[in-house]
């Protein structure tokens, strides 16, 4: 077996167990998609009252709606009598109640009990106290960020913090306007690896040159392997003779108006932990969610977004799409690359990280804090 012990310019990754164990999953999934904010959806997939998405989060499903006042809502997707999944569908629409399939209880869009066959026979529940139960929902970005927390943390500290860090003020993603795009396209991949794979994939720039021939053609600086981290504040630069954010480098779509002068041609990639990743380029935002499933199995949904006339104008996205398209399938290619290797007895003790990687590091850590204590042992 090779050495662990690494010269002092390399940092140690986590050990291979950490993307196999079905137990260190078990406590992420509690400590850190159960605990933090967590983007759920767009806010438009829920475009009128009684529209509703179901979605998993950590070891819950949670049922988001849009009531009668225009809110969202957000509920465990439990039905309070006997437990029955309330939504199977991943998306739908109600007229005006959720009706529990087992024995017809019935919720409004307020997750108020309103209806159970044979209640007045039973006078004394209370349809308040036996009404969904609910989950914390706040909007922001035109994206629903729910929490499951008993006490959620500051949603201003979580997420708006960690975006004002990497863009060094929240004027750089607000002249982006991203709560008033459109969704041009949706992307959902299903990629067969652990969602710390896909983080670590996604901090680092040191695969550009060799998995993104196209990405490195409309970013010429990528190829130097920089981490994606570095360009954080000023962007990475468009290359010379590259018009677009596009796979072959040709035209974009219309340029969002209020995108600031500095933030022209350029790319700003932020990571928004602990499941949201984000692109930003003149003429639209790429928004990335994951769904983690499993502990080698991680749902990745993709929005491409421009502004709503584009969208509703039928122009052709299609060349701006297939340029992050490809990225994304040759980022969860490696990813996948990646995950049956973990548990190989070479990996028990992990990798290492290069220099421009430290960043990394600092993501391992941060797992490690999350998890402290509250791994088995
Ligand atoms: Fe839902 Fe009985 S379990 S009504
Ligand atoms: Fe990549």
């Amino acid at each position: 077996m090779p050495t662990t012990s690494l010269p002092e310019s390399l940092i140690a990754t986590l050990p291979g167990g950490y993307y196999t164990s079905p137990e260190t999953f078990a406590a992420e999934q509690e400590h850190i998609f159960e605990s933090m904010w967590f983007c759920a959806a767009r806010s438009s997939d829920l475009g009128k009252p009684g529209a509703y998405r179901t979605v998993t989060v950590g070891r819950e499903s949670v049922l988001l709606t849009r009531a009668r006042d225009n809110s969202v809502r957000a509920f465990f997707n439990v039905c309070r009598h006997r437990g029955a999944r309330l939504c199977t569908q991943e998306s739908g629409e109600v007229s005006r109640a959720f009706q529990c399939p087992y024995h017809a209880w019935t919720y409004d869009l307020q997750g108020k009990l309103v209806a159970a066959p044979n209640l007045t026979k039973m006078p004394d529940i209370d349809r308040t106290a036996y009404g969904l139960a609910k989950v914390a929902v706040t909007e922001w970005l035109g994206y629903v960020w729910i929490c499951l927390a008993d006490d959620p943390p500051s949603f201003e500290e979580q997420v708006v913090g960690e975006i004002v860090a990497r863009l060094g003020d929240v004027g750089a993603i607000e002249r982006y306007a991203v709560a008033d795009l459109a969704v041009g396209r949706r992307i959902v991949y299903d990629v067969r690896a652990n969602w710390k794979l896909i983080v670590e994939n996604f901090m680092e720039c040191y695969h550009c040159a060799t998995i993104h021939p196209e990405l490195t053609d409309v970013l010429p600086e990528f190829a130097n392997g920089y981490a994606a981290q570095y360009f954080v504040g000023h962007g990475a630069e468009f290359g010379a003779d590259v018009k677009g954010f596009t796979v072959d480098g040709s035209d974009g779509l219309d340029r969002i108006p209020t995108v600031a002068e500095d933030q022209d041609r350029r790319y700003y990639a932020i990571t928004v932990k602990p499941q949201v990743f984000v692109n930003l380029v003149p003429d639209h935002v790429i928004f990335h969610r994951m769904y983690p499933l499993a502990v080698d199995r991680t749902v990745v949904e993709c929005d491409w977004l421009y502004l709503k006339e584009v969208v509703d104008a039928g122009r052709d996205l299609s060349r701006s799409v297939e340029l992050f398209d490809r990225v994304n399938r040759q980022d969860f290619a490696a990813c996948e690359r990646c995950q049956p290797a973990m548990s190989s007895r070479l990996y028990a003790g992990g990798g290492v990280l290069v220099p421009s990687e430290h960043h990394i590091g600092a993501f391992h850590d941060w797992v490690h804090d999350r998890l402290a204590d509250r791994l088995p042992r």
